[in-house]
């Protein structure tokens, strides 16, 4: 199915996927863009009484002012906080495409415009029993172009281009590489930031610690809208 929108994928965990799609999704729709979230698998939700309430999707839904229940943006969700392919595993409740895709539907009917938040890193194991689904082949099933998360420090250059060129050889489209808490002042992440410009040949889009916006400009300018 193809929807406007972008895959935002990281070079690992917690390395500020859910940041970075919050302020893009604030800003797309600032531009006056009516755009959502989607999140295909969450591990790690926290429960509260029979509910389990998903994290990344109530921070994106705060801060870009999304409407309704945060856990409709979220097609699988688990409370324990391990890999998802084992918390579906542990939850017996297996991750199918076909899920994956009706919740996207549901949410793809409701916003022109759909920013879907990766899981964990871009080598993420969704389901590892008699058939293997990766989150790279979720990507390849939305069309979405990606879009890189990374640290800015020590490791960034190996971790991103990695990233980039594992994404490539499954297939997928990369947009840009952003380098998350990046200090404009320090030297190691100017020079990062021209290391994985040049192996990737992809624009890098530095984001500040603390941001309290990012242009989607790098977005609207890309076939991702197309
Ligand atoms: N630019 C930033 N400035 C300040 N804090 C940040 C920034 N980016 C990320 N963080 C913080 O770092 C932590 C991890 O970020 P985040 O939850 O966005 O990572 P993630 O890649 O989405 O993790 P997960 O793999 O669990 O989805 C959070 O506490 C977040 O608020
Ligand atoms: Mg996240």
């Amino acid at each position: 199915m193809k929807k406007r929108g972008i895959f935002v994928a990281g070079t690992g965990t917690d390395v500020g996927k859910t940041y970075v799609s919050a302020l893009l999704v604030k800003s797309l729709r600032e531009r006056g863009m009516n755009a959502g979230y989607f999140k295909p698998a969450l591990s790690g939700a926290v429960r509260e009484g029979e509910r389990l309430v998903p994290g990344d999707a109530q921070m994106v839904c705060e801060c870009a002012g999304l409407p309704g229940d945060p856990a409709d943006y979220v097609a699988y969700c688990y409370e324990p906080a391990v890999s998802p392919h084992l918390a579906a595993q542990l939850s017996g409740k297996p991750i199918e495409p076909d899920g994956i895709m009706n919740r996207f539907r549901e949410i793809a009917s409701q916003f022109d415009y759909v920013l879907t938040e990766g899981c964990g890193g871009i080598f993420c194991p969704l389901r590892t029993d008699s058939r293997t689904l990766l989150l790279t082949d979720v990507a390849s099933l939305l069309g979405y172009e990606v879009v890189l998360v990374s640290p800015s420090g020590l490791g960034a250059i190996n971790a991103a281009v990695l990233a980039v060129q594992y994404a490539q050889n499954r297939g997928l489209h990369l947009r840009a590489v952003i380098m998350n808490q990046f200090e404009d002042e320090n030297f190691l992440h100017q020079d990062n930031k021209k290391q994985i410009e040049r192996f990737t040949g992809l624009e890098v889009v530095p984001v500040a610690r603390n941001a309290r916006t990012i242009s989607a400009d790098f977005l609207l300018e890309s076939s991702a809208l197309a």
